[in-house]
């Protein structure tokens, strides 16, 4: 690249504006491919499993009718290994004929039709991370004006096989290039892994200026394993991570993979919990064809999502870490209220721990909680006074908690109340 090409391309970059565009005020909530599905393309001997217009179709009927839309479930999200091997003879991407013959189009209206929005994936470089073709510099806009003619409404741009300097260029152009289409695309960012998630390499305030969301750190895989390490990088480094979140620019710690097959339930609840805390996209990747009741069950807690969904979208942070390996988390909500998670590191059995609001740094006053996985309430805590709860082994209490006024009423709200705001006529109330 030389260096006028370079200076171009800077200035551009110089003018991209910031990305106040309404989108995503709550973190997004759907399915997505990747972690249960991978890069599967062997539709002759695994039809069922492989990536194909197919799967994205069942999925979103899946959403559709099986009651995740009405909770917010709104995105399916094509992930790595749709496209062809070659561009078109204009220079465009184009799906892999024989697996998405009917092509992405009418795969957007079928999504569409059951009100449902569509992503897709492409990468920053010069190929996906699974050898794909890639997005060059110089392919941006014209990768951008495929995928909004095509109708998708949500882009994850990826960054393998690209150096820093591309990144730094072409992470902002394609913000800049989905913006000049005219159509309201979600825009996430893989970029600040490929620099290490962490200031100074990463700069937060810009990328909430271009992305709607961002992958911050490595891949999830099915396992307790994976979902720990993922929780204690984000609260290792929440003080550069927390503040970068807010509505319509959120961290991303990587899909939920509930439902699969390397959390036990206790674990499925702790995922589901910490990502809540962390307003974390709640993008699940997981079977919906095949999901056992308690996957769906947590899944679907309307009290959780309600959390995730709060709409101050304020991000939750860890508070304690205890030499009993209980740790504590805690996220502010609308309304007075926040969410207390206590997490049990332990490997033993359940393990009664004992607490106050006060240590957890609550004002004075009395309190109610909701515990949102027991659906019981929790009466009676004072600041001051000690508290007990019994948390599970890899396992997590949750609680939505709210004051109580002098005459121990709600000071604004029972958690019967609660609901996620949701703007736009297409999104519903839960709770
Ligand atoms: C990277 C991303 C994953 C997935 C794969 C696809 O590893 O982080 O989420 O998109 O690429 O190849």
């Amino acid at each position: 690249m030389g260096p006028l090409v370079v200076t171009r391309l800077l200035v551009l970059v110089s003018l991209t504006v910031a990305l106040d565009d309404g989108l995503l005020r709550t973190p997004p909530m759907g399915w997505m491919a990747w972690e249960r599905f991978r890069c599967d393309v062997d539709c002759k001997d695994d039809p069922e499993n492989c990536i194909s217009e197919d799967l994205f179709r069942d999925m979103a009927d899946r959403l559709a009718e099986d009651g995740w839309k009405e909770l917010g479930y709104e995105y399916v999200i094509i992930d790595d290994c749709w496209m062809s091997l070659l561009r078109d003879q204009g220079g465009r991407l184009q799906p892999d004929p024989s697996r998405f013959p009917g092509g992405i189009a009418k795969l957007a209206r079928y999504v569409h039709d059951r009100g449902l929005k569509l992503g897709i994936y492409s990468d920053m470089g010069s190929r996906t991370c699974m050898g794909f073709p890639g997005t060059t510099l110089d392919k941006i806009e014209i990768d951008a004006q495929t995928f909004a003619s095509w109708g998708v409404d949500y882009l994850k741009f990826d960054g393998c096989y690209s150096d820093p300097v591309e990144q730094m260029l072409g992470y902002p152009l394609m913000s800049k290039a989905l913006n000049a289409t005219g159509r309201p695309i979600v825009y996430s960012c893989s970029w600040p892994v490929y620099l290490g998630g962490l200031p100074p390499n990463v700069n937060y305030s810009l990328l909430g200026d271009i992305c709607h969301l961002w992958r911050n750190y490595g891949d999830i895989q099915d396992s307790w394993d994976s979902v720990q390490d993922i929780i204690d990088w984000f609260s290792n480094n929440q003080d550069y991570l927390q503040p970068a979140a807010g509505p319509g620019r959120w961290n991303d710690p990587d899909m939920l993979i509930i439902g699969n097959f390397g959390l036990s339930v206790d674990q499925a609840r702790s995922q589901m919990a910490l990502w809540a805390i962390m307003a974390a996209p709640l993008i699940m990747s997981n079977d919906l064809r095949n999901l056992d009741n308690k996957a769906r069950a947590i899944l679907q807690n309307k009290a959780v999502i309600a959390i995730n969904q709060d709409p101050l979208g304020i991000q939750g942070r860890r508070l304690l870490q205890e030499q009993s390996h209980v740790e504590v988390y805690w996220r502010p909500l609308s309304h007075s209220a926040s969410s207390l998670v206590f997490l049990s590191r332990r490997t033993d059995m359940p393990l009664l721990y004992h607490c106050s609001l006060h240590k957890l740094h609550y004002d004075p006053g009395n309190y109610e909680a909701y515990d949102v996985f027991t659906g019981t309430t929790v009466k009676g805590l004072n600041a001051t006074t000690e508290f007990t709860v019994s948390i599970n082994p890899s396992g997590v209490v949750m609680w939505y908690i709210y004051p109580l006024s002098t005459h121990n009423e709600p000071v604004h709200r029972r958690p019967s109340q609660l609901r996620v705001h949701r703007p736009g006529p297409d999104r519903h109330n839960v709770l």
